[in-house]
């Protein structure tokens, strides 16, 4: 019998991308979907592909956040966090009331999201985080993301730490072939998607599939909390 079948998952972020893949591949497994998101033609999509039940929520909400979850009737199994992509900027340009949001959004939702599922989720139940890999170490135009970084590390195991039998757990990805790095790279995409296939150790580009098939493994494998898994094809070794 499948780890997930029957279970009840909830996707922060779920209309797109790893969100979506992720969505799509526990249903498939047997789950029972709750996936959020801004966009309500989207959301609609993903109800009548997957049979899923939807809400519309902003991240960047708190409020709005706390009130979903207090709304859920029972509680659940497992929780992915996805949802907006990183703030790049170089340190001279930084707008310091814009960082301090994206900040929030990026260390205190997290922590926010941990403590709500700390009372919602059955025990051995888990909640998913994601990272990147890009940023751990110094570049130009990453402090802001650097920080993120980091600071999700912490989160990811003082989380599993305190709230347990929450399990908490993330992923660190590289590039992924999704409709956020479409967005960030414009029309240099098929370009980096080629210089990826030329240079990457797996010699193609890692797609949402394979990040949502790691992610249902860490909600799955109840031995598994505390921990950030990387998944970039070999990215971080080719320089
Ligand atoms: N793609 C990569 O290469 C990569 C690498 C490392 C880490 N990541 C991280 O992985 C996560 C998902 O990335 P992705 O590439 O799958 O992004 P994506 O393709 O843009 O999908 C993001 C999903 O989250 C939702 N979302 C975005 N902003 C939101 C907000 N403020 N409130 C609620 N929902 C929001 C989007 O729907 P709506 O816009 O309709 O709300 C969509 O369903 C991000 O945190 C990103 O930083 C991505």
């Amino acid at each position: 019998m499948n780890a997930l079948s029957g279970n009840t998952v909830v996707v922060l972020g779920g209309t797109a991308g790893i969100g979506l893949a992720t969505a799509r591949q526990a249903h498939a497994a047997g789950a029972r979907l709750i996936v959020t998101g801004r966009d309500e033609l989207r959301l609609k999509q993903v109800r009548d592909e997957l049979d899923a039940t939807t809400a519309v929520l902003d991240l960047t909400d708190t409020a709005a956040l706390t009130g979903f979850f207090a709304a859920l009737d029972a509680p659940v199994d497992h929780v992915l966090l996805s949802g907006p992509g990183p703030a790049y900027g170089p340190i001279h340009e930084i707008d310091f009331e814009e960082a301090r949001r994206e900040l929030d959004l990026h260390l205190l939702t997290p922590l926010r999201v941990a403590l709500e599922c700390a009372g919602r989720v059955r025990p051995g139940g888990s909640l998913t985080l994601i990272s990147g890999t890009g940023a751990r170490r110094a570049g130009h135009g990453l402090a802001l993301i650097g920080i993120g970084t980091a600071g999700l590390a912490s989160i990811t195991a003082n989380a599993a730490l305190e709230l347990a039998p929450l399990r908490v757990n993330a992923v660190a990805a590289g590039f992924v072939d999704t409709p956020l790095s479409a967005r960030l790279l414009g029309d240099r995409l098929d370009e980096r998607r080629d210089e990826l296939r030329r240079t990457l150790p797996i010699g193609r580009v890692v797609q949402p599939d394979d990040v949502a098939a790691l992610i249902l493994h860490l909600m799955g494998n109840d031995a598994l909390t505390g921990a950030i898994y990387d998944i970039d094809g070999g990215q971080k070794l080719t320089g």
